[in-house]
């Protein structure tokens, strides 16, 4: 053993000394060209470390060779490689394929010498980190076939010379920092419009620009993807992609793209047209004869006004139709409702007006139709509609009807719940990769993924038989699905298996054509346990343990630094800060918040697997996650592009690090990085308030637990409106934004919509108003003034909440108007209450403390602000009740982070029958009626009516 390690530690010795050994078969430019590269990767398979000098002998991982032993295939992919391509690449000249796809520190400028390779007909460079121009050398592959440089940080314009790539099929520079015009024959003697045979240009997400010329596309062209969306285009859509009659997709939303849309009605296979997001005029394009699409997306244009297109009834095919706000008036037609597959039409901020009658023969697949804010004065019920399915919120027919507060007439759409991961495996050492697909035709993803994933299993069949997960998510505009292939009979995949079975990154692989085209990146493989990884290093040579040693202390020093500063962000996170429009005022102003890097984040979930997403709404998904350290954490990752802005995002941040209280959710840090903006809180492990009262816990919360998450957040919301400088209104007070630890304490979350009180008097700010539906203060949404008495009235509603155990609105009621009306009715109070009341509570029995707990919270839902109290007096209010009725609850005396303002009037209630329910265990409602008028801590508001008659 020792004696073979001296023999490694020779060899490499030798190696790093730079003396060649001659290759015993191997042609010995090849094998002096691959050691020279492997001197600057870390990482490379054990084989190359292992055995000696002769790749194509000994069959290093990843080499393929021909007959004259000269090196044909480097395939490299997905093998956590880091480092940079020297120009020893260009001796490979017999290269065909050229794979290092998926090393994610893999990178620096690309070499020219790449372009010495003239038999190389695969070129895939995805997901690495590749940096500078595109050398225009690239432009001598004559024989390339696929070019994948996607997913890297190229710059720079486009190189002409690749429109002598007269081979291409697959052209994909999606995804970098390129700029410029796209290159054509005509302006710069070469250019993409010479790629006769290319099926795909995959250009999106990107800098490109200008206006793209007519002869940029001709019939002689094959193409069948375009993506050329999320670049900054400007100009008419070219005429001429109306020739492409073998197109079939075509996306070039996100520009801007002016005029009007030319015609198209040639292009009878095309599936997915997306021109949302752009400038273009004229009349709305007539779609009618496209019978192959399925996927439209026209939104946010300016054409002209009009009707309802005809084209909507007559495109058999479709699955999604999405057309937000582009002016169309009249009355949606029921067949529209009737296409076989139809799954989402988004239809919001229109013109509709008229009856919305979806008829009775309503598509099964029909999931979502979002016709928000739109003119629509009735709607036809038919007992097939689910209102899941139908958003009518900002509708005449929302205000004022029966239907006003019904799940139809709420501005949020349904949250999606994580999808079943039904197809989803487990096991010790998975290998991850993710396909991103750019253009799926489907807005849901449920129905199709079994025959992606009996597609996926039987090509993947010989490496893992039955062991294949497939977990769908989506990021951003596209449709990730992450392949989790467990291995069998071992403890994990060996370099080869990984090479040989999962590389999907040369498009071999085609899945079902409803998921159009696709990307895939492989997630870091640990190859080896950590320990006998390190051994490993030891072994190959000792100045590089040195390396790694001295490495590894400072990282551990920068660590306790770290630590030691109390976690006080190292560096600017924000320097980019206001890079891009949203980014609205200067970078937040940070005092212990810590600046996490993505990488950190990915880690500490997993890369944010859907199992580890704990909470999902309009603003993105909420992961949990565990630190190096141990610490769990919760993250907040914003959708990208989604509506919570980086005002929103910098206004938490700010917050969070200022406000530091035992009964609100501390912020941990925060990672602001390749446009993803996620808040790291600490974890909760008991779940929100509203899952505890009606969730699918089943936690069946007990009075005196109520009364303690009611001062719990009590005491939150009154350090935020008293204690904090300057004071804070947390503008979405409710039940899912109250959390629960493991002690069942309560704290409040989610600052996202604060504002801070400075300056202005009485702390009165004029605003937009934003909350939530159901815990909205009527004043304030009827006059925007924001007080702290708003917070108030929102608290009230979750009070009411304890009550109750329903959310505020439910079954088309609204529980504060149900409880008022089930006290106002004289005679049967007991059974109006009784009806509304938690069955759990009701059973309790014993409810100490309660008719004082119900005129409180009666009082803060009052009409006017001043006619409430103050969250100062709720929390003495809350505690009296507590004391009076011998509930101590511990914290109470030890509620040191928190003092009540000693000028703060005392709060002194005046229900007469407050000794009543000290000393009575049981309060019975049945005798007594009650009046509600008046505010408080305004006297006299709960009248006794029969008294003790
Ligand atoms: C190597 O293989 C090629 C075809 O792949 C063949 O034409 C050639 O004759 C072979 N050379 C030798 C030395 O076997
Ligand atoms: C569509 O095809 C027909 C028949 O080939 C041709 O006459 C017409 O000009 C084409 N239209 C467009 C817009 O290219
Ligand atoms: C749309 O095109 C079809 C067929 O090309 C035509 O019959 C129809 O009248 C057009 N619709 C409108 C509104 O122009
Ligand atoms: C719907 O809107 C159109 C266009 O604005 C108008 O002509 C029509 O009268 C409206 N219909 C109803 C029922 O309001
Ligand atoms: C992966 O690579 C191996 C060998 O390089 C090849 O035989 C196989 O077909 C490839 N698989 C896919 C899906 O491209």
């Amino acid at each position: 053993m020792a004696k073979r390690r001296r023999l490694f530690l020779l060899l490499v010795l030798c190696l790093l000394a730079g003396s060649r050994i001659a290759a015993a078969d191997t042609n010995p430019q090849d094998a002096a060209a691959l050691k020279s590269l492997m001197k600057k990767w870390s990482n490379v398979p054990a084989s190359w470390r292992q055995k000696s000098n002769d790749p194509c002998g000994e069959k290093w991982d990843g080499i393929a060779c021909d007959n004259t032993s000269r090196v044909t295939s480097l395939n490299l992919f997905g093998m956590n490689m880091r480092g940079t391509l020297g120009d020893d690449i260009g001796s490979l000249t017999e290269l065909r394929v050229l794979d290092l796809s998926s090393n994610r520190d893999l990178g620096g400028p690309l070499t020219p010498a790449i372009g010495k390779l003239i038999q190389l007909k695969n070129l895939a460079l995805i997901g690495c980190s590749f940096s500078g121009t595109i050398p225009s050398e690239l432009g001598n592959l004559a024989q390339l076939e696929f070019f994948g440089l996607n997913s890297n940080k190229f710059t720079g314009t486009i190189p002409p010379s690749l429109g002598k790539l007269s081979k291409v099929k697959w052209l994909d520079l999606a995804d970098n920092n390129l700029i410029g015009r796209l290159p054509n024959s005509r302006d710069n003697g070469a250019g993409l419009d010479q790629l006769l045979i290319a099926e795909h240009f995959h250009l999106n997400q990107n800098g490109l620009e200008g206006p793209i010329p007519e002869y940029m596309f001709n019939s002689n062209m094959r193409l069948k993807h375009i993506l050329l969306d999320r670049n900054r285009f400007s100009g008419s859509i070219p005429a001429s992609i109306g020739v492409l009659t073998k197109l079939e997709v075509l996306r070039l939303n996100d520009n801007s793209f002016t005029d009007q849309v030319p015609d198209m009605k040639n292009l009878t296979i095309l599936h997915v047209l997306m021109l949302s997001n752009n400038k273009l005029r004229g009349p709305m394009p007539n779609l009618t004869g496209m019978n192959g699409l399925q996927n439209v997306d026209l939104s946010n244009n300016s054409f002209t006004s009009s009707g309802v297109p005809t084209w909507f009834t007559d495109l058999p095919n479709l699955i999604t139709l999405t057309m937000q706000s582009v002016a169309i008036s009249g009355k949606l037609p029921q067949k529209l409702f009737s296409l076989p597959n139809l799954q989402h039409v988004i239809l919001n901020d229109n013109q509709l007006n008229d009856t919305l009658d979806m008829g009775n023969n309503i598509s099964k697949e029909l999931g979502l139709v979002d016709i928000r804010n739109n003119k629509i004065t009735s709607l036809t019920v038919y007992s097939s509609l689910d209102s899941k399915i139908l958003k009518l919120e900002g509708n005449p027919l929302c205000s004022g009807s029966l239907l006003s507060g019904t799940m139809l007439c709420t501005d949020r759409l349904t949250e999606h719940p994580p999808v079943p991961s039904s197809f989803d495996v487990q096991c010790a050492n998975p290998f991850v990769e993710t396909m991103v697909f750019r253009s799926p035709s489907f807005a849901d993803v449920i129905k199709y993924l079994p025959e992606l994933h009996k597609n996926l299993s039987t090509t993947l069949s010989s490496c893992t038989p039955n062991k294949l997960g497939l977990v769908p998510y989506s990021e951003g505009t596209y449709l990730n699905v992450d392949i989790r292939a467990c291995p069998v009979n071992s403890k994990r995949f060996n370099y080869s298996q990984v090479l040989n079975c999962f590389n999907l990154t040369l498009q071999t692989y085609k899945p079902p054509e409803t998921f159009g085209p696709y990307y895939v990146h492989a997630h870091p493989y640990p190859f080896h346990d950590k320990a006998s990884r390190a051994v490993l290093i030891g072994v190959v040579t000792g100045s590089v343990l040195l390396v790694v040693g001295l490495a590894l202390i400072g990282v551990y020093a920068a660590r306790q630094k770290k630590r030691a500063q109390k976690l006080v962000s190292i560096n600017n996170p924000f320097a980019s800060w206001g890079s891009t429009e949203e980014d609205i005022g200067e970078a937040p102003k940070l005092k212990s918040a810590r600046c996490f890097t993505l990488e950190e984040l990915r880690l500490s979930t997993n890369d944010f697997r859907e199992i580890n997403a704990i909470g999902a709404g309009g603003y993105g998904t909420v992961y949990r996650g565990k630190l190096m350290d141990g610490q769990l954490i919760a993250i907040k990752r914003s959708k990208k592009g989604s509506m919570q802005g980086g005002l929103e995002f910098k206004t938490e941040i700010e917050l969070l690090s200022r406000v530091h209280h035992k009964n609100l959710v501390g912020l941990v840090g925060f990672c602001f990085e390749k446009g993803e903006r996620m808040l790291v809180y600490e974890f909760i492990s008991n779940g929100t308030l509203s899952e505890a009262l009606y969730g699918i816990k089943g936690v069946q919360l007990d009075w005196s637990r109520r009364l303690k998450i009611a001062l719990d957040s009590a005491r939150g919301l009154a350090y935020l409106h008293d204690h904090a400088n300057p004071p804070i209104i947390h503008r979405d007070v409710k039940s899912t934004n109250i959390l629960l630890d493991a002690k069942m304490t309560a704290k409040v979350a989610d600052f996202g919509l604060s504002l801070l009180v400075s300056d202005s008097e009485e702390g009165e700010l004029c605003t937009n108003v934003k909350g939530t539906l159901g815990y909205l203060d009527p004043e304030y949404y009827m006059t925007q003034q924001l007080t702290a008495k708003s917070d108030v009235y929102s608290f009230g509603v979750v009070l009411i909440e304890l009550i109750v155990a329903k959310p505020p609105i439910h079954d088309k009621k609204y529980i504060i108007r149900e409880v008022k009306t089930a006290l106002d009715m004289e005679d049967s109070m007991y059974c109006g209450l009784k009806d509304v009341m938690d069955p759990v509570l009701r059973k309790m029995g014993d409810i100490p403390g309660f008719p004082r707990f119900l005129k409180m919270a009666l009082q803060c839902v009052e009409e006017v602000g001043p006619d409430r109290p103050s969250m100062n007096n709720i929390v003495r209010e809350i505690e009296m009740i507590m004391q009076d009725n011998g509930l101590t609850p511990d914290s109470m005396s030890a509620s040191s982070s928190f003092s009540v303002d000693s000028t703060a009037k005392k709060f002194v209630p005046r229900y007469p029958y407050s000794n009543m329910s000290t000393s009575s265990t049981t309060f019975e409602m049945n005798s007594r009626a009650f009046e509600y008028s008046g505010g408080f801590p305004s006297q006299g508001s709960l009248k006794n009516r029969n008294s003790t008659s």
